[in-house]
């Protein structure tokens, strides 16, 4: 394997630890040459919670920001392709150099094993102005824009996420698939397990995802009062919209935990027209919303680790 290979290779690997809907890792790395290739995955895609794909695309352009991150901080440089296809090619990752390691991906690259989904409320501490001024730098350095909630707007927002939990949660296939994928020790490394889902709802103004199964986290005290919510939006709708959605979700998150915050995605909203409208309404109509973000003060504990899919399932290097 020549150098460029092996640091694809690299960087897929990278990519496997990317955050996604309900830990579905719902890609497909595949590096031939001087390219890696990430391709969406339709068998672990939620044909029922997320028919178009987009969560799914969300997810795949999250993969496809780590990838990239673990080349810049190589210092490789590199083309990215976006086609952005629900059922093969998503994007292309084609190396055209080597440079000096980029520090900011550097960063980056160090916040990927610290980073976890941590649903528990956050710590009463306010979120630094330095620090929530690093995520929305990193949202709209990726070409998208972040609205910060005021205090009458999480109302509203606590509003469409109940509607959103309430209309998920009554219908049968949706709660049957959801059923598929959360709860239990998930030895297969796909899915939600129990260690990371609050063993009981926390008290906080904004719901967290009904899961539909009681998890065995300790939720802890505290509440969500001093938790920033905002909306990541932007200006289409198309897939490719999606995808860089979930490359602007990974610089964000990433860039929360090297700024000591802790970031917890709330996309149940987002997956439902009816309440997509709502948060649409929250940026006042200036774009299309496709995530909102809770920020908080990061916990001094961890939670556990969510698993991986083994390498072999999700990873191919081509000689
Ligand atoms: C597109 C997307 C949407 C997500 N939506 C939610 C959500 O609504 N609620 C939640 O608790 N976690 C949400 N997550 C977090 C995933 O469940 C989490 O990334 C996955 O279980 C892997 O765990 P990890 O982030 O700790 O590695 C979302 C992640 C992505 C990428």
């Amino acid at each position: 394997m020549n150098d460029v290979t092996q640091a694809l290779a690299r960087a897929a690997d990278t990519a496997r630890r990317a955050p996604s809907i309900h830990n579905t890792q719902p890609w497909r790395l595949v590096v031939a040459g001087p390219e890696l290739e990430v391709r969406a995955e339709p068998s672990r895609q939620l044909i029922e919670l997320d028919p178009d794909g987009h969560m799914m695309l969300v997810s795949c352009g999250a993969a496809l920001h780590h990838a990239g991150t673990a080349l810049a901080a190589e210092g490789w440089s590199v083309e990215i392709d976006r086609i952005a296809g629900t059922a093969g090619p998503v994007a292309r990752i084609r190396v055209t150099g080597r440079g000096e390691p980029d520090p900011a991906a550097v960063r980056r690259l160090a916040a990927i094993p610290r980073r976890h989904t941590d649903r528990r409320p956050v710590p009463p501490e306010p979120v630094p102005a330095d620090a929530l001024a690093a995520v929305t730098r990193a949202v709209t350095g990726t070409g998208l824009r972040i609205h910060v909630l005021r205090r009458d707007q999480v109302i509203d927002l606590a509003v469409a996420v109940d509607h959103a939990i309430r209309a998920e949660g009554t219908d049968d296939r949706q709660r049957a698939e959801l059923a598929g994928w959360v709860g239990g020790d998930r030895a297969a490394g796909t899915g939600v397990p129990d260690t990371s889902i609050p063993g009981e709802a926390p008290q906080t103004t904004v719901p967290g995802r009904d899961f539909g199964v009681t998890g065995t986290l300790p939720p802890g005290a505290g509440h969500d009062e001093s938790a920033v919510y905002a909306v990541v939006f932007g200006a289409g709708d198309t897939p490719i919209d999606w995808l860089r959605a979930g490359e602007a979700l990974s610089a964000a998150w990433l860039d929360a935990v090297h700024s000591g915050l802790t970031l917890l995605p709330f996309s149940a909203p987002a997956e439902i027209a009816s309440t997509r409208l709502l948060i649409q309404r929250l940026v006042s109509h200036v774009g299309y919303p496709y995530l909102v973000v809770r920020l908080g003060v990061a916990p001094a504990d961890t939670v556990p680790d969510t698993p991986r899919l083994p390498a072999g399932e999700t990873l191919e290097v081509k000689p």
